[in-house]
């Protein structure tokens, strides 16, 4: 299950631009089934109405006019004391004075003074105020109270001057929302190393070997991992995907190269997930300069690539925090057999099993279907899921494995 399911989030909204994007921050908190509450103060709603945030989360939003209505005594407090976290994004200059010196004059800043849950600030403002000796002031007398303080980034601003006072984008606030939910999950303590994507093996200097593979499944393992409160190694091929927050990215491009970096990442590791699409053949030489049309067509010789998860397994007895293998077996037929080949071959505890030739599983669909097969013998079919849903589950095993 989604660590947002059910979670009751309350995001207060305030006064800046970025305040259309709180909207988009909202929207995708509700697509994870998380249950957000707005607040918007009047600079808020200046910019975006409360009927936007409704339309999108499918819950009441809140204005300053219902901290005078009939419930307002007890509006902020039930607000405040239900909250699993308070969100303000974007949060401005102002509020974060407010927030500092315990000002609660509006139903933001009184329900932020109730409020026992922890508290998240994505700052939002104009060139210069954040530099401001005040603002830095104020933000650190914050952070020591245990506001997590995410961004602001550099870049345009609504003014037209370069700087420090972009909100961050809600992809970015999601993932530290994930990892402060997940930081007492069952994964807490632990190290999980994570392949993703297709390696590339090179034929020259602008030429490579590659596959299909988007990078989805293994950026998604690695989310759900963080969101169980892991500590994430991603050793990732080349993709389109932004890593998610809280894992340490680690680059490659041939099979051999995630070979090496796997290896140097188990040395302290508790799990693997190799998720990625290694390369089984590369062109065994490698043109130095690039192959010109007119040397005519070339002959390309190929060699075996190394295999990741057998050479781990042949190491595995020298790898003392190594507790859990799992791998995947991407088959276009007898799906289950070859699957179990591969559990065995490889020395996995697990395996999922996917139907490469559906079309609405696999390879660079947001969609997947697997079937788990354990070195117990036994195995569990899972219906159509999304990438994330496929994750959690296996997350969720993983965890059983280890205990
Ligand atoms: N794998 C690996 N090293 C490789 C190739 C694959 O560790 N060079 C891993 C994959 O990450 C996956 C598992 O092995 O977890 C099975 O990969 P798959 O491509 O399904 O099978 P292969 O072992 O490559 O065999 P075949 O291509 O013949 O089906």
């Amino acid at each position: 299950m989604s660590v947002f399911a059910g979670k009751h989030i309350l995001l207060g909204v305030t006064g800046s631009i970025a305040a259309y994007k709180a909207a988009d921050l909202a929207s995708k908190l509700t697509q994870q089934a998380a249950l957000v509450d707005v607040i918007l103060t009047s600079a808020g709603e200046s910019f975006v109405t409360p009927l936007t945030f409704q339309s999108v989360t499918g819950r009441r939003a809140y204005t300053e006019k219902d901290l005078w209505g009939s419930e307002a005594h007890v509006l902020h407090v039930g607000l405040g004391r239900s909250a699993d976290m308070l969100v303000i994004a974007p949060c401005t200059a102002d509020t974060i004075a407010k927030l500092a010196n315990g000002i609660a004059d509006n139903l933001l800043t009184v329900t932020a003074l109730a409020a026992q849950c922890p508290l998240l600030l994505a700052p939002a403002m104009d060139g210069g105020m954040f530099d401001h000796p005040a603002t830095q002031a104020n933000l650190a007398k914050l952070k020591e109270r245990g506001a997590l303080i995410v961004g602001p980034a550099e870049g345009h601003l609504a003014s037209g001057l370069s700087g420090k006072g972009r909100m961050v984008e809600p992809t970015e606030i999601i993932g530290h929302i994930r990892l402060l939910f997940g930081r007492s999950g069952k994964l807490a303590g632990k190290k999980i190393v994570v392949t993703a994507g297709g390696t590339q093996e090179p034929l020259d200097p602008v030429r490579v070997l590659t596959n299909h593979s988007s990078g989805k499944q293994g950026y998604a393992l690695a989310e759900a991992a963080l969101a169980s409160g892991a500590d994430v190694a991603l050793v990732s091929a080349p993709t389109a995907l932004d890593a998610p927050v809280g894992a340490r990215l680690v680059c490659v491009q041939s099979a051999e190269q995630m070979l090496n970096a796997v290896l140097t990442e188990l040395a302290d590791a508790d799990v693997l997930v190799m998720a990625a699409a290694a390369a089984d053949f590369r062109p065994k030489n490698a043109a130095k300069d690039k192959m010109k049309k007119r040397d005519g067509i070339p002959q390309i010789e190929l060699e075996a690539a190394p295999d990741i998860l057998k050479t781990v397994a042949g190491r595995r007895s020298k790898m003392k925090r190594l507790k859990v293998v799992a791998g995947f077996a991407a088959e276009s037929r007898d799906l289950l057999e070859n699957a179990s080949e591969k559990l065995k071959s490889k020395h996995l505890d697990l395996i999922a099993a996917n139907d490469i030739s559906a079309t609405d599983a696999g390879f660079a669909v947001d969609t997947n279907r697997v079937t788990l097969l354990f070195a117990d013998g036994t195995n569990e079919a899972l219906p159509l899921m999304s990438k994330s849903e496929v994750a959690e589950r296996i997350i969720e095993h993983i965890s059983k494995l280890l205990e």
